[in-house]
């Protein structure tokens, strides 16, 4: 089992996660060392825009056969076209594919499609607000945030695990936001569907009954940290080999991305956070910082180590999942497999 982490280990590195939040622009610059990816195959979720842009002109960069998998065919295929412009030679091995990380039966529609082995696949698809005028659920009933952010890439990753190759990464795009997740040791087992449960999608204090976007968007992100442990632990337990397969997450730190111009105004009300972020987005790193971390991590040699990181800075950090009761994170992967309709041991 793991080492138990000192309640100052973990406020140290909050800390510095919130610095690195409000000062990373002005922080040095990360270098990523240009790996060789020749004939390795990636899936990068919304890799049309933001942060999985940079990641996948960097994986078409490096040789990778890079798919990106979004959610607006369009936008993908511009995508591709401007990857292809300012990587001449990745011509032919940059596609696009539709694919709604909200919708259960888009993921399952994608990997149905899918064949042939994956060394690279990047969960960076998310939302942070649900956007004007559109319902808080999905129409499979649950949240959206946590539909997007979460569901969806958990199922894809249950869907797609044959296709991994022994060596694959399997990233995820979280946030600094995840240290502010909360999760209560009494959520439902059994899933639920049209309701936003404190302590599950939102954090366990909360009491409003709209929450603030923030909040359920934190707990997602806690979710994606705590998938990447859990992921690692089901690989390892399943191979009988440590280091095959690696999971790890990252956070690309604030950076300006059309993410920002989403944020939803009915939200600022309720937690101030996105009006704050959004008027302070000067202060934002460019996505080619914000996603180096994660291109790091899918490219180096090592890995970066054991996997189940959660990595700010190509520094690997305590998160927020360390100092959780492990009986909580076990009873997660409970309710996901619920809530997915999934059995997955
Ligand atoms: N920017 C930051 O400061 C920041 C900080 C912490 C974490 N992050 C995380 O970084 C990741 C990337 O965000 P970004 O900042 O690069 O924002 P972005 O430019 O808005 O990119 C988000 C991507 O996800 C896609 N997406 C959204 N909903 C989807 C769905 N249902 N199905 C498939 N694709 C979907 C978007 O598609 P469309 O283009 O169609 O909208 C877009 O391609 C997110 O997971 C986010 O939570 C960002
Ligand atoms: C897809 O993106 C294009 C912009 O490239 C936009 O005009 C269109 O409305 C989008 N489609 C959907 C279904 O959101
Ligand atoms: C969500 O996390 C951010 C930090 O990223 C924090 O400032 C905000 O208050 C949190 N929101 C809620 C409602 O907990």
């Amino acid at each position: 089992m793991l080492t138990k982490v000192s309640q100052i280990d973990f406020f140290w590195d909050l800390l510095l996660g919130f610095l690195n939040l409000a000062i990373g622009r002005l922080l040095p610059r990360l270098h990523v060392p240009k790996t060789d990816l020749t004939k390795k195959v990636a899936i990068i979720t919304g890799g049309n825009s933001g942060i999985g842009f940079q990641i996948a002109l960097e994986f078409a960069r490096r040789g990778a056969t890079v798919h990106l998998a979004c959610r607006n065919a369009s936008k993908a295929d511009n995508a591709v076209s401007e990857i292809t412009n300012q990587i001449p030679e990745s011509h032919g091995r940059v596609e696009a594919h539709t694919l709604d990380t909200s919708s259960l039966a888009s993921v399952r529609a994608f990997a149905e499609e899918w064949k042939g082995d994956i060394d690279i696949l990047m969960h960076n698809a998310g939302v942070a607000s649900v956007p004007e005028g559109q319902s808080l659920f999905t129409p499979d009933g649950f949240p959206l945030l946590y539909a997007t952010n979460f569901l969806g890439p958990f199922l894809l990753t249950y869907l797609l695990e044959k296709y991994l190759a022994p060596g694959a990464r399997i990233i995820s795009t979280t946030s600094t936001g995840q240290y502010a997740g909360d999760i209560s040791a009494r959520f439902s087992l059994n899933s639920v569907t049209n309701h936003i449960e404190p302590g599950f999608h939102t954090s366990r204090k909360l009491n409003k009954k709209v929450p603030a976007d923030a909040d359920v968007y934190n707990n997602t992100k806690l979710m994606q940290v705590a998938f990447t442990r859990l992921l690692q632990q089901h690989f390892d337990h399943e191979n009988g080999l440590k280091n095959q397969r690696l999971v790890h997450c990252f956070t690309p730190g604030f950076t300006s991305t059309p993410m920002v111009d989403k944020f939803n105004i009915r939200s600022f009300r309720l937690d101030p956070i996105w009006w704050i972020l959004q008027s302070t987005v000067i202060f934002a790193t460019d996505p080619r910082q914000g996603a180096a971390t994660g291109v790091w991590l899918a490219t180096t040699k090592d890995g970066g180590g054991n996997g189940g990181g959660y990595w700010d800075r190509m520094t690997r950090r305590v998160s927020k999942i360390d100092v959780t009761d492990p009986h909580i994170v076990q009873r997660l992967w409970v309710r996901w497999e619920a809530d997915a309709g999934i059995e997955w041991r």
